[in-house]
């Protein structure tokens, strides 16, 4: 139940709405002081009354009922608790009846949100920069989905450009077709690396044509080109596996290279291109903004092009709702250039294109550039991950079947995790101790919380029936927590922020773990014990379904 809207639809006030008195009520710092609370402060200009006394006259004059049991006014707040045993039984009820559907919706059906997460580049490494677009979107991906949207994943490759005519021309003098298959993007990139340490001008000469073959449609230049992706591919699929993140569509750049030029065409004709040193560029000076490049000197295109008709093609295809696109906030200036050409080509969906911009990541040790050697392979930090996890398991559990698995799930979940536990445009700095401890707010906390209620309900079983008596406030606790779910989804979708889901999941493990030493739930008798035993089901089937949202998977037994 909406809460703040069933609260709102009791107070009668003069000179407020009931939206206006929703969209007021907060949680309060700490449960003492009640589950909700409205500030009046605000309310005293049109009320023409102080704080405090609207307060009390809203306190006075509410119907408690069994849904809200009591209301009462403090400094200009007004405190309102719910009946944690109406509630109790109505969370319970609701989830145990939905499973892994509890906390989803279907508000979003009939609209396509299409998520540019990931992007990875051909032939380049898959390094730990890439580690928040690819948990971010993979979860945002999964978040909207779980909400009714018609979620389309598109991998927005990187394979168009100079580089690709540089590669090809590293591994004519350099590469063998064997190494090459064998060590796949390793090898390219070795060759990518080498080619721009060692290439004399000659090389770069001869680079420049081969480029210029992938472009005119050279049979030889093309077939290696694709080699070099399906190669990349190949690779970066295998990660996606592990991460449980999924694509619907892999059209990089080079896809909309027959799509530029109409493009091009609409914005001549329509007055915005503008030429300046020989270039074409829209000029964006009225806004503040540097001028958008759409053709250099030489008539090659660049990002922001293939950006501009990509957007378009979407918008096409998908009839979208919302465009997000799942990027670094190194790229801000690029979005919002491209962004505002689409406006002032007069389309009006480009307000529903959306930069969901994330800080940098880096490692404890410093590594993270992308300067030569330096590189910290994504790969490599979950590797670590995993079997750091098969370690501490081992250690933890030495009887534990399975260890392979459990370390997996706990080791790529700790990655994924420790990518989008803060707000997403924080930078962080990866600590492997930090995301694999087991005390702290990590996903292995959350797992490890699961596994201790699925234990407990293998031992004392779900009960089929239960009686809601007075609860104990760490109860109620566990109660409210769960109830928080529904709200925490959509407002992980709203915000474009995972990291709503991953501190609801966090939030409510504590509170489990403080029931469950605090309740004794198996020693409990009776009704109380079936009661403990449902409730300890539900926040199960809530940390489940948080973790699944994530992209984290969730072991039995650990
Ligand atoms: N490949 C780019 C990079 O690694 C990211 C592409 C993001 N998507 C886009 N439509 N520009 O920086």
């Amino acid at each position: 139940m909406d809460y703040k809207k069933y609260i709102a639809s009791k107070i009668k006030a003069e000179g407020l709405s009931e939206e206006e008195v929703a969209s007021a009520i907060a949680l309060p710092p700490n449960s003492d002081m009640g589950d909700y609370a409205l500030p009046c402060f605000k309310f005293a200009k049109v009320m023409r009354k102080s704080p405090a006394l609207i307060a009390q006259d809203i306190a006075n004059s509410f119907p408690a009922d069994d849904v809200i049991e009591r209301a009462e006014a403090v400094n200009g707040y007004v405190n309102f608790t719910i009946n944690k045993g109406a509630l109790a039984r109505e969370v319970i009820d609701e989830v145990l009846a939905s499973g892994d559907k509890y906390g989803s919706s279907t508000e979003g059906a009939g609209k396509t949100i299409c998520i540019d997460y990931s992007s990875v580049n051909i032939a380049k490494p898959f390094h730990i920069g890439h580690l928040s677009t690819t948990a971010i979107g993979g979860a945002l991906y999964k978040i909207f989905n779980f909400l009714g949207y018609k979620a389309v994943g598109i991998n927005h490759l990187g394979d168009y450009g100079t580089q690709f005519g540089k590669l090809i021309c590293a591994y004519k003098h350099w590469g063998n077709r064997e190494e090459v298959q064998a060590g796949g993007i390793h090898a390219i990139n070795d060759l990518y690396v080498r080619f721009n340490s060692e290439a004399t001008e000659e090389m770069e000469q001869e680079a420049r044509e081969y480029f210029r073959l992938i472009e005119s449609g050279d049979k030889e230049a093309n077939e290696l080109f694709d080699w070099f992706k399906d190669l990349t591919l190949e690779y970066v699929k295998g990660i996606y596996k592990k991460l449980n993140v999924t694509f619907d569509s892999y059209a990089g750049e080079r896809f909309y290279t027959d799509k530029m030029g109409p493009v091009i065409e609409e914005l001549r004709q329509k007055g915005l291109l503008k030429e300046s040193n020989g270039a074409q560029i829209v000029d964006l000076e009225p806004y503040g903004m540097p001028p958008c490049l759409i053709l250099r000197s030489d008539g090659a295109s660049l990002y922001a092009t293939r950006d501009l008709a990509a957007a378009i093609y979407r918008k096409k295809t998908y009839d979208f709702y919302k465009c997000l696109y799942v990027v670094a906030y190194q790229q801000n200036l690029h979005f919002k250039q491209f962004f505002k050409v689409l406006e002032l080509m007069g389309k009006e969906w480009a307000k529903d294109l959306v930069h969901v911009a994330y800080g940098m990541v880096s490692l404890e040790d410093g590594a993270m550039s992308t300067r030569k050697g330096k590189v910290v392979w994504l790969e490599d930090v979950i590797a670590r991950c995993e079997e750091k996890a098969y370690a501490i398991i081992s250690e933890k559990n030495p009887e534990l079947e399975n260890k392979e698995d459990v370390a997996e799930k706990v080791g790529v979940g700790a990655v994924i995790f420790g990518a989008l536990y803060n707000n997403k445009i924080k930078d962080i700095v990866f600590s492997y101790d930090k995301v694999l401890s087991f005390e702290g707010e990590t996903s292995v906390y959350v797992q490890y919380t699961c596994a201790r209620a699925n234990s407990v309900l293998e031992k004392g079983g779900v009960p089929s029936e239960y009686v809601v008596a007075d609860l104990l406030p760490e109860e109620a606790e566990v109660v409210k927590a769960i109830a928080a779910f529904p709200q925490a989804v959509k407002d992980a979708a709203e915000k474009y922020e995972p990291s709503v889901v991953a501190r609801f999941a966090v939030d409510l493990a504590q509170k489990f773990n403080k029931f469950y030493f605090d309740c004794k739930i198996l020693i409990a008798e009776g009704d109380k014990k079936n009661f403990r035993l449902a409730l300890t089901a539900a926040a199960l089937t809530a940390l489940k379904n948080a973790l699944t949202l994530l992209g984290i998977g969730v072991p039995d037994k650990m």
